[in-house]
Formats: C-alpha cells, sequence, structure tokens
C-alpha cells in the first residue's frame, strides 16, 4: 500500500458528497425535516450522517427515516447553533453535503423474542423512529411493543400524526405525556417515567430503547432497572459533538469509548458510570 493510497483511504469517509434536499417539512416550531437526494441510501436504525451546510459546517444528524425505503433519506434537524439552524434554512433544490451512514445502531436482532420498550424525550424520537418503523415492521418477531413518548408542552410533540395514528393499533401500546399544559390538554402531565410506572412488560425478558435528553435517560434507565429490566438490555444513543465521525479525532471521546465510532447507541451497563459525571 502506497503513503497516497492509505492517506486517500483515510480521507474518503471524510469528503462529503454534494446531495440536493428534495423535500422540507416544518415539524414543530425549531424542528425541520428534510429528504435528501443521493442514490439509494442502506442505514441502520440509529446509525447517523455527517450533513453539512456549506460555508457554515457539519453536524452529526440521525437518519430517522423508514429503514425499508432506502430510496428516501430523511433526517429530522433541530436548530439550536450556526450549523443545525443552517440545515434548517435549506430548502428544496439546495445542496447539502451527506457522509455516513456512520456508528453501531439499536439491537434489532437482540430485541426478537422479547417485550421492547421504546422511551423517547422530544426530538429522542427522530433517531428511535427506524427502530419503531422495523419493529411496526416486523411486529411478529417481538413480544409486547411499549412506545412511551414524553415531550415538554403539547407544542413540542413530535412527529404528532404518526404518533396518534401508532396509538390507533391494537398490537402496540402508545402512551404520551409533556412537562406542562393548557386547559386544552386532555392527556397525560408528567416526567415520561410517570408512563413508565404504569407500563405492563416482562422484565426479566424485557429490552429498552431510550432516546432524549441525558438527564431523562438517566432516571429513566434507573426506574427500568428498579423494575427488573437487566442493565446489559436497557440500550442508550449518546450525543457529543463531533469532527471526524470515524474514531481519528478524539473529538466525541466518552471515557474509554469514542462516541461516533463505539456508538451512539450503548447499553447502559457500559455507561452507568460515566454518565452521571458532568464533566466528561
Ligand atoms: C450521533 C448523534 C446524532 C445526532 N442526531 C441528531 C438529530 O437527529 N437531530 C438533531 O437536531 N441533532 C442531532 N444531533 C445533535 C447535533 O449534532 C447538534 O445539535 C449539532 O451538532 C449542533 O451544532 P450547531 O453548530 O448547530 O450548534 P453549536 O453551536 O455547536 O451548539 C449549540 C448548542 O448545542 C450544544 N450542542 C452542540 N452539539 C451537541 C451535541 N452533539 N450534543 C449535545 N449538545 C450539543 C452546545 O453545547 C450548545 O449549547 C446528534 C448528535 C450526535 C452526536
Ligand atoms: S468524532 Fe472524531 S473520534 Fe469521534
Amino acid at each position: 500500500m502506497t503513503d497516497a493510497f492509505s492517506a486517500a483511504s483515510i480521507a474518503a469517509p471524510m469528503i462529503p458528497r454534494v446531495a440536493r434536499v428534495v423535500k422540507r417539512k416544518r415539524e414543530i416550531e425549531d424542528v425541520v425535516t428534510l429528504e435528501i437526494e443521493g442514490g439509494a441510501f442502506d442505514f441502520a436504525p440509529g446509525q447517523f450522517n455527517m450533513l453539512t451546510a456549506f460555508g457554515v459546517g457539519e453536524a452529526a444528524i440521525s437518519v430517522s427515516g423508514d429503514p425499508a425505503d432506502s430510496a428516501r433519506l430523511i433526517h429530522t434537524i433541530r436548530a439550536v447553533g450556526a450549523v443545525s439552524r443552517a440545515l434548517t434554512e435549506l430548502h428544496v433544490g439546495e445542496p447539502i453535503g451527506l457522509r455516513g451512514p456512520f456508528g453501531r445502531g439499536w439491537p434489532m436482532a437482540e430485541a426478537e423474542g422479547r417485550d421492547v420498550i421504546v422511551v423517547a424525550g422530544g426530538l429522542g424520537l427522530a433517531p428511535l423512529r427506524p427502530a419503531l418503523y422495523r419493529l411496526f415492521a416486523e411486529r411478529e418477531k417481538y413480544g409486547r411493543i411499549l412506545l412511551l413518548f414524553g415531550a415538554r408542552s403539547p407544542a413540542d410533540i413530535l412527529f404528532r400524526d404518526e404518533l396518534e395514528a401508532w396509538r390507533g393499533r391494537l398490537d402496540i401500546e402508545v402512551e404520551a405525556t409533556v412537562d406542562h399544559a393548557r386547559g386544552d390538554w386532555r392527556g397525560n402531565v408528567g416526567v415520561v417515567t410517570t408512563l413508565l410506572s404504569r407500563a405492563q412488560f416482562d422484565a426479566a425478558n424485557a429490552l429498552a430503547m431510550l432516546c432524549g435528553p441525558e438527564i431523562m435517560m438517566r432516571f429513566v434507565a434507573n426506574a427500568l432497572l428498579e423494575r427488573g429490566v437487566a442493565q446489559e438490555r436497557v440500550y442508550l444513543s449518546m450525543e457529543r459533538n463531533m469532527k471526524c465521525a470515524i474514531g481519528f479525532c478524539g473529538h466525541c471521546q466518552f471515557g474509554p469509548v469514542f462516541i461516533c465510532r463505539d456508538g451512539p447507541v450503548f447499553p447502559y451497563s457500559q455507561l452507568r458510570g460515566l454518565i452521571a459525571k458532568k464533566e466528561i
């Protein structure tokens, strides 16, 4: 192998290809879903791409579409800073940089034959949506499926139409709650752990997938452990600022692991000692 060849192989996954936005939908106030054309694109539920807003920068964004539909590449983005805001402001026809997919996603094979508890907080529903599409498409492979979703307020409920459609199915249980609401909200009020305390599942055989703010995931993970779910079967998707996304730069280091290469999905047993430490 020549030096030039090895340098090129290292650089290849770092070079974004130029794709185009083909659809744009505002989901809630600060969240936009973009559909990107870029040819057939296979990914596993829970994987992410690095998206570039040209002239501004690059950000890690999970794929939020259906893994069975490789022709439609979908991401759901919250504007929190310069890059994510520029991505949410892209319009149909404009170019976007794309590299990926990266990372290890949700443990779909391990979930087979088990009760599956999916707990999402806010935008955390986006990285979980591909796993939900897979669970629903292959419904017969799993035991009970519970989706517990928490948002700050009714106006912050993501993918509301889909949540309502899923709630209408008889073969899955969907519960939503909001932290606070005005008088016209008729649903649950309280943090997502309140839904968990009422949920029925076989703890000895269950597997959980959690995505949302770290504090929420920590509380939910501990509540699941108290119910008897094994910490090896409680999976969390972690977010840290990323640069290379391929395990070279160390930017996403979290204790002994790199989130981009070893995650972003990890079993709680691997993170438990680290996740409580704010400085990591
Ligand atoms: C694996 C992975 C998947 C992700 N999936 C999505 C997704 O599907 N949709 C989405 O909207 N965002 C997702 N993110 C987060 C997204 O990458 C960041 O919001 C984005 O990089 C922020 O960049 P910025 O320039 O807009 O903001 P910055 O100017 O970099 O930061 C703005 C604010 O956000 C905080 N912040 C920045 N990046 C992160 C981060 N990664 N984790 C926690 N806080 C951060 C900063 O501390 C600051 O308070 C994901 C991140 C990772 C690592
Ligand atoms: S982002 Fe570079 S090592 Fe993870």
